[in-house]
């Protein structure tokens, strides 16, 4: 059976224009997010993986706005909506956990209010007793200890973490169609990361939800990714199946990235060892932007543009490389 894209994304360019040049924070991205599956993205650090989140959402930051491509939900290209449209669909059937929770709550309501009102925004046929009760539930089950207690409380009469878990609870109790979960568990202890990442399964299976998930954390994906994309200053140079992925891994820079993978419970803030820096977005290098750090550049590498190989099934990377073992 042929499997139901719930969200495409087709040569996405997001770019901050600033005074000093045209910065592409995302250069060209396509990914393809499946009905029911659970997507990673990942990545080092500044390589636009939330801008790319965002992109969909539509809430870049001044200066920064999508500049081509396009982002299609169930069939419509998010980026020709206009503002209200494209807010009804992201509050209905797109959920988004932030990456800094802490500036998304309203600091002068009791937190079971704010999630119950979101709720109770997408179903207005609950009585407030019934949204009430669903909050509590979503509460528990995202490792809110005495949740009818913490029902009543104001976001600053809660732990980091709380409201994290609060944040998290408010995306997932209007079973959205899909959620895009940036970061979601990194500020989390390790056995209650592995209870939200069980809940999001769980919540797959229930109701079908499409999870993109973006992380710096590869035992996360290890864990709970159907299907991973690797991004590289902007672009994704390396995508397949999880497994496929591990065993298989094609690109040089998924490679340094897998040299040191994380594991579950290792809550570290800093996991690569990939000798280098990041290129300044504004001087690409023409060719890979990864050439810069890879062993393995040539020439070639460095000047001229790499298309994406096919190296398995359902398995692609943006590497010379793979032409050549193909060959
Ligand atoms: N206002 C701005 N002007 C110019 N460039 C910006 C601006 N804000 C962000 N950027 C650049 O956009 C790029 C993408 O940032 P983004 O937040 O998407 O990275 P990320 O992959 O989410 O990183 P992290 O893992 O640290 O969250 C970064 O290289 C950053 O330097
Ligand atoms: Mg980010």
């Amino acid at each position: 059976m042929e499997e139901k894209t719930i969200l495409e994304i087709q040569g996405l360019r997001s770019c901050f224009f600033t005074e000093k040049g045209v910065v592409p924070a995302v250069n060209g991205v396509d990914i393809k997010i499946p009905q029911g599956k659970i997507v990673g993205l990942v990545g080092e650090s500044g390589c636009g993986k939330s801008m790319t989140a965002r992109s969909i959402m539509g809430l870049l930051r001044y200066p920064g706005r999508v500049a081509g491509g396009s982002i299609r939900f169930n069939g419509v290209d998010l980026t020709t909506l206009k503002e209200r449209e494209l807010r009804r669909i992201c509050g209905k059937e797109i959920s988004m956990i932030f990456q800094e929770p802490m500036t998304s709550l309203n600091p002068v309501l009791r937190v079971g209010r704010q999630v119950r009102e979101t709720l109770l925004v997408h179903d207005a046929s609950l009585s407030k007793e019934e949204a009430r009760n669903r909050v509590i539930e979503m509460f528990r089950r995202v490792g809110i200890p005495e949740p009818e207690k913490r029902y009543d409380c104001y976001p600053h009469e809660l732990s980091g973490g709380l409201r994290q878990r609060v944040m998290i609870a408010m995306a997932m109790v209007c079973k959205p169609k899909l959620l895009i979960a940036d970061e979601p568990t990194t500020a989390l202890d390790v056995t209650i990361e592995a209870q939200i990442l069980r809940l999001m399964k769980e919540l797959r299976d229930e109701t079908g939800m499409s999870v993109l998930i973006i992380t710096h954390n590869l035992g996360v994906v290890a864990e709970i990714c159907d299907q991973v994309y690797v991004m590289y200053a902007g672009q994704i140079m390396e995508q397949a199946e999880t497994f496929e992925l591990f065993d298989h891994t094609a690109h040089p820079y998924t490679q340094g990235l897998l040299g040191s993978i994380p594991r579950i419970g290792q809550n570290t803030d800093r996991l690569y060892t990939i000798p280098g820096v990041v290129p300044n977005l504004l001087h690409l290098p023409e060719g890979c932007p990864f050439s810069t750090r890879c062993a393995y550049a040539t020439d070639r590498c460095r000047t001229q543009k790499v298309p994406l190989y096919t190296v398995g099934p359902e398995h692609q990377a943006r590497c010379f490389r793979c032409e050549e073992e193909k060959a």
